[in-house]
């Protein structure tokens, strides 16, 4: 399965967010990835199912939204509505309700995704392994963009790489990813990678490709 990259809007130029979009469509991006973030589960914000709906036009690609929100579960139907095709939720967030998040998200008809904060083991998604279809592992802490990655998610992507034992689940990594570290997260199992600032300067063709050729 070749490596697919989505690019993360937040390191756009939210001025001209639409064009942005296209650019990175034209540019080769496989997914747009979505950041959203409230302020409260994160310290930071970001946007919202309002800005989702206006730029769903703009592509054809998949809107990979990460909703660093807590809780996700009141936003859910207005973020697939909005247009989202895949709707990744933190397990930190739900909490008990997890499953229930889960299971909401895929009657709304989207892909459910679950990640977690570098700190959580990842022993918290065992109880979700048949809910989910994809599992996020982040290598950044939650919140901002242009962060180191961090290189114990390798250790950890492998970790679930194991624990999902052969299910046909996408494993994806987000945070600090560039041409230099792609090939890590990449060898130990994961298939999607997020980047925005390695992406979101200069040629976005030439810095999607970089990270394609360093994923292998
Ligand atoms: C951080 C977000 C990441 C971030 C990635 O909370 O979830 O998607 O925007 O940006 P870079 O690639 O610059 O770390
Ligand atoms: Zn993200």
């Amino acid at each position: 399965m070749p490596i697919l990259i989505a690019p993360s809007i937040l390191s756009a130029d939210f001025a001209r967010l639409g064009d942005e979009v296209r650019a990175i469509d034209a540019a080769g991006a496989d997914w747009i990835h979505v950041d959203v973030m409230d302020g409260h589960f994160v310290p930071n914000i970001t946007i919202g199912p309002a800005v989702v709906r206006a730029i769903r036009g703009t592509t054809a690609k998949p809107f990979d939204v990460h909703l660093m929100i807590a809780p996700a579960t009141p936003y859910l139907k207005a973020f697939a509505e909005a247009g989202a095709d895949r709707i990744t939720i933190h397990v930190e967030a739900e909490g008990a309700n997890t499953g229930k998040a889960l299971a909401a998200i895929r009657d709304l008809g989207k892909k459910a995704g679950l990640t977690l904060k570098p700190g959580t083991p990842v022993s918290a998604l065992t109880p979700y392994l048949d809910q989910v279809d994809l599992v996020l592992v982040m290598s950044v802490e939650p919140g901002f963009g242009g962060q180191a990655f961090m290189p114990e998610a390798v250790g950890r992507i492998a970790e679930v790489r194991r624990l999902l034992a052969g299910r046909n689940v996408l494993i994806e990594v987000d945070g600090g990813i560039t041409p230099d570290n792609a090939g890590q997260p990449a060898k130990a199992g994961a298939g999607v990678l997020v980047a925005g600032s390695s992406v979101f300067r200069g040629d976005y063709a030439a810095n999607i490709r970089a990270l394609r050729t360093a994923a292998g």
